[in-house]
């Protein structure tokens, strides 16, 4: 892995100088160095202008902004420019356009539109690449690599003939013979076996359900075929260059279909773009789970926050601009979660084209700007904290996230629709938010035994090995909750007999011979007083013990919460849809059992994580509030500056780092700065509206 970690955080945005006239280009350096901007990623979009005519290269324009960034002190992320294909690609070759399931042509004038699979894509995203990385591989400016943009953002499922013969030559590579993939496929079922692989197609739009396992391998396929591209250019840097390498990641509950957990070892840099949504009334705790996740895939190390919004965006239905200080709270959330770098799309707002409504670090309204001196407020914030880069989250508790449980699970023809994987994730995740627990969200292959505590929610499809993990894990000493349509089959979507939840039925002591899933609407009370909703199922103890049970709806007296001591540990079950205030209760009774406990104790809205590196740690506090709060805290307060001596004080909407002399610190006593003469660490109040 090459080194990406410079002498600060961090800070910058997307640049684009083609869209702007070069009077502005010196305005636009000296507004980042006001700022305190320290990384931009240029020429994203720029394949049309660096290459007019297919090998006919033109970077005049590019020399002329990378060494103005450079005279001005500001470092460049250079994208290798093949996000979106020029409208000459198109044009000269119509095979590389992308098609639907049902056919239609996605055509150029947009973005993106090119089929994955396309060879005369490859080849001449290539030949830019190396024009790119040969031009620039030793300017002074550069010091990363941003490969393509979002990758498979809109063109990840692509049905064209193309794209049919990469998936056979996949599943020919996955399956070896035809006979293996009948098996899988379960073809025996609806006359669908194949004799050719001629036959063998993608599931494009058909009369009624397709296949479970071709549609699920098709989504694996699509996903590897994303990643390839990646490979292809990562090789090339590789060999061209000595930058580390990136490309910006879509790890959210937004976007399902590419298997992040497969790319990471892919990228020196796991950099991911988050964006909130809108109708989400707390959208920070969303934030903070894709945050979770972000470094899960990074392997609890750090990251980078490649992109978020300034304020609104333009693709939802409703944009709503972030309130005064949100941008700030929101930025240091993802550093306290990890992120070692902020940067956000884009450098200044667009006058022409499909994103002029989408906010930027310089609004359209110019620098005099709440949006702007928030920027700037920002950027000083980001400078104090440069100690914290290469330090990691503390974090006890795990949840399992598997991309091809989610896609699996959320297939057509199943029990009930209201079964969806990002709900119980975000139900626990939000429970332990409230509870200022951190939890890291990780692939069911990892190394759990530092956790104390193991949440799987809604792992429909698990492999033998990764639920065998979980065995070992609670055997240990481990203590794990599982919930309803999880372990219900094997990796080729196959159910595993003798009663749900297969994979997991004998480390939780249960077995349940029927589903009963609810009427929309419908709910039912548990013997404990709670409500639940959308899913019930008649469940036997074989060795739990009971919890709760219904006490009324299709299954009276059935049992819904279970707990089996298995070794040292104990594994949960819950088989029904708790509502908010009886999830956080389960979460509390698991966080107790486990002995796990949250960063600090904070007032309800206040936000705790703690990062940690060998000798030192530190606390974030996030108000999201609107009343001031106050936490047992000491240490050297690094945003205000000023030193708290058992008690912090945060002002409504503020945020406060500490470094920590003890307490939360755990067990370390750790090395402090002197106490700066009682200074009061109170922060300034949002001077930045
Ligand atoms: C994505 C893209 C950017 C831009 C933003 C808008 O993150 O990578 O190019 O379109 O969305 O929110």
């Amino acid at each position: 892995m090459r080194n990406w970690h410079g002498e600060r955080i961090w800070y910058g945005a997307d640049y684009n100088p083609e869209q702007w006239p070069e009077e502005t280009w010196a305005e636009d350096v000296e507004l980042m160095r006001r700022a305190g901007v320290n990384l931009v990623s240029v020429g994203i979009f720029s394949w049309a202008l660096l290459e007019p005519a297919p090998g006919r290269f033109e970077f005049d324009w590019l020399d002329r902004s990378l060494d103005l960034l450079h005279d001005g002190g500001i470092s460049v992320d250079l994208a290798t420019a093949t996000a979106s294909p020029p409208p000459w690609l198109a044009h000269r070759h119509p095979e590389t356009l992308p098609r639907r399931a049902d056919g239609t042509v996605l055509w150029p004038g947009g973005r993106q539109a090119y089929c994955p699979s396309s060879p005369v894509f490859r080849e001449r995203s290539l030949a830019l690449v190396e024009a790119v990385a040969g031009r620039y591989a030793d300017h002074p400016a550069v010091v990363m690599w941003h490969v393509s943009n979002e990758l498979g953002c809109h063109n990840v499922h692509c049905y064209c003939d193309v794209s049919a013969d990469a998936f056979r030559r996949w599943l020919r590579e996955r399956y070896g013979d035809l006979d293996a993939l009948n098996a899988a496929w379960g073809t025996a079922f609806w006359s669908q076996r194949y004799h050719d692989w001629a036959e063998v197609n993608p599931p494009r739009t058909a009369p009624t359900f397709a296949n479970p396992t071709q549609q699920l391998d098709f989504l694996r396929f699509s996903s590897d075929e994303q990643r390839a591209q990646l490979r292809a250019e990562r090789d090339l840097l590789t060999r061209l260059t000595t930058q580390p390498v990136t490309t910006n990641f879509m790890i959210g509950t937004g976007i399902k279909y590419l298997d992040y957990h497969s790319w990471a070892a892919d990228v020196d840099v796991v950099a991911n773009d988050h964006y909130l949504t809108a109708a989400d009334p707390q959208p920070q705790v969303n934030l903070a789970l894709a945050a979770d996740h972000t470094r899960g895939v990074a392997g609890g190390g750090p990251w980078l926050l490649m992109e978020h919004s300034t304020s609104a965006v333009n693709w939802q239905p409703r944009n709503v601009a972030k309130t005064p200080g949100q941008l700030r709270r929101n930025s240091l959330a993802h550093v306290a979660r990890g992120a070692d770098g902020v940067l956000f799309f884009q450098w200044r707002a667009s006058r022409a084209g499909a994103e002029k409504f989408h906010s930027a670090l310089v609004p359209h309204a110019g620098p005099e700007t709440k949006v702007f001196r928030e920027v700037c407020r920002l950027g000083a914030d980001l400078a104090a904290l440069a100690e914290v880069r290469g330090s990691r989250v503390d974090a006890d508790v795990a949840i399992l996230f598997d991309y091809e449980a989610w896609w699996g699970a959320e297939l057509d023809s199943h029990p009930s629709v209201d079964v969806t994987y990002a709900d119980r994730l975000t139900a626990l995740h939000g429970a332990l938010w409230r509870a200022g627990v951190t939890a890291d969200v990780v692939h069911p292959s990892a190394d759990l035994s530092h956790y104390r505590l193991v949440l799987a929610p809604t792992l429909y499809l698990v492999r033998d090995a990764d639920a065998d993990a979980l065995r070992r894990y609670v055997e240990a000493g481990g203590t794990a909750l599982v919930t309803y349509f999880s372990g219900i089959v094997d990796e080729h979507d196959h159910i595993r007999l003798g009663g749900y939840p297969g994979a997991f039925r004998d480390l939780l002591g249960v077995r349940t011979e029927e589903f009963f899933p609810l009427r929309a609407g419908e709910s039912v009370r548990l013997d404990d007083g709670t409500t639940a909703d959308v899913w019930t199922e008649w469940l036997h103890t074989e060795g739990a013990e009971i919890l709760a049970s219904y006490a009324d709806g299709p299954l009276p007296g059935v049992p819904a919460l279970t707990r089996h001591a298995v070794g040292a540990g104990a594994a949960w079950y819950l088989g029904t849809r708790l509502d908010q205030p009886a999830t956080d209760r389960l979460v509390a009774r698991l966080l107790a059992e486990a002995g796990a406990r949250p960063a600090a104790t904070a007032p309800e809205g206040v936000e705790v994580v703690r990062r940690r590196s060998a000798d030192r740690s530190w606390l974030f506090v996030i108000n999201h509030t609107g009343a001031e709060a106050r936490l047992a805290v000491t240490g050297a307060e690094l945003l205000a500056g000023g030193w708290c001596d058992g008690e912090l004080v945060v002002p409504a909407g503020e945020v406060a780092v500490v470094r920590e002399t003890s307490g939360g610190a755990g067990d370390r006593a750790l090395p402090s700065g002197p106490p700066d003469a009682g200074a009061p660490a109170v922060h300034r109040t949002t001077d930045a509206v």
